[in-house]
């Protein structure tokens, strides 16, 4: 099986030196950058705008992949574009338009993707599946890091994998929340493609970033 993309979660980064923190997983082997936007209504949790994500911009090359828990959505999709997002993924429940956001996203020159809480059926994805690029399946209820895997989405994450392999899309199924060596092993056997990670990732200092990367990315 191929190995997955490492995105850790800069939500489990040292906030005073987010720049510094940014260089040094991308120097340990990141493949994305993820960036955790919450807004205290759509979860409860407050992080970073649109300010954060441009000042970070020059500190790293590779593709920032901007997870927005925010609502409402649509306002906001243009400021993070301008930021420097590379890809942008919203919840279907953070807008009443999911679709519209994602042609917004598009529209801007960016990649889409659709996330699914945990109690989100697949069944969500009907009508925007072949839309987007990318599918973020949450394995906890967004708004921390640190929480358990829940296993239950394992089987959510096999069968939009079957999906997109029956339908011939171009899809990347990534997984967020609890990834540690042995949930991203299960995640990737399931049919994931990218896999989030804050704790694993940023535990033990930048000394470790490069260790904690590999052995996320030797799942599979
Ligand atoms: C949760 C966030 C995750 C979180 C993952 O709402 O979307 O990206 O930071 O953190 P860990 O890897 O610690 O579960
Ligand atoms: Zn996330």
């Amino acid at each position: 099986m191929a190995h997955p993309l490492i995105a850790p979660s800069i939500l489990s980064a040292d906030f005073a030196k987010l720049g510094e923190e940014v260089r040094a997983i991308d120097q340990a082997g990141a493949d994305w950058i993820h960036i955790d936007v919450m807004d205290g209504h759509f979860v409860p949790n407050l992080t970073i705008g649109p300010a954060v994500v441009k000042a970070l911009r020059p500190h790293t090359q590779k593709p920032f992949d901007v997870h927005l828990m925010i609502s409402p959505i649509d306002p906001f999709l243009d400021d993070f574009a301008e930021a420097g997002a590379d890809r942008m993924t919203v919840h279907p429940e953070a807008g009443p338009h999911v679709h519209r956001s994602i042609q917004r996203i598009k529209g801007l020159g960016k990649k889409a993707g659709v996330s699914l809480n945990p109690a989100t059926p697949a069944k969500a994805l009907d009508y925007i599946l072949d839309e987007v690029d990318l599918v973020l399946v949450m394995s906890v209820n967004p708004g921390f890091g640190g929480q358990k895997f829940i296993s239950s989405q394992l089987k959510k994450i096999e069968a939009i994998a079957n999906r997109i392999a029956k339908e011939n899309l171009e899809v990347i199924i990534e997984v967020d929340g609890g990834i540690d060596p042995d949930t991203a092993a299960q995640a990737v056997n399931a049919g994931a493609g990218a896999l989030v990670a804050g704790t694993a990732v940023f535990r033990g200092g930048p000394s470790a970033y490069a260790d904690n990367i590999r052995a996320l990315r030797g799942a599979g």
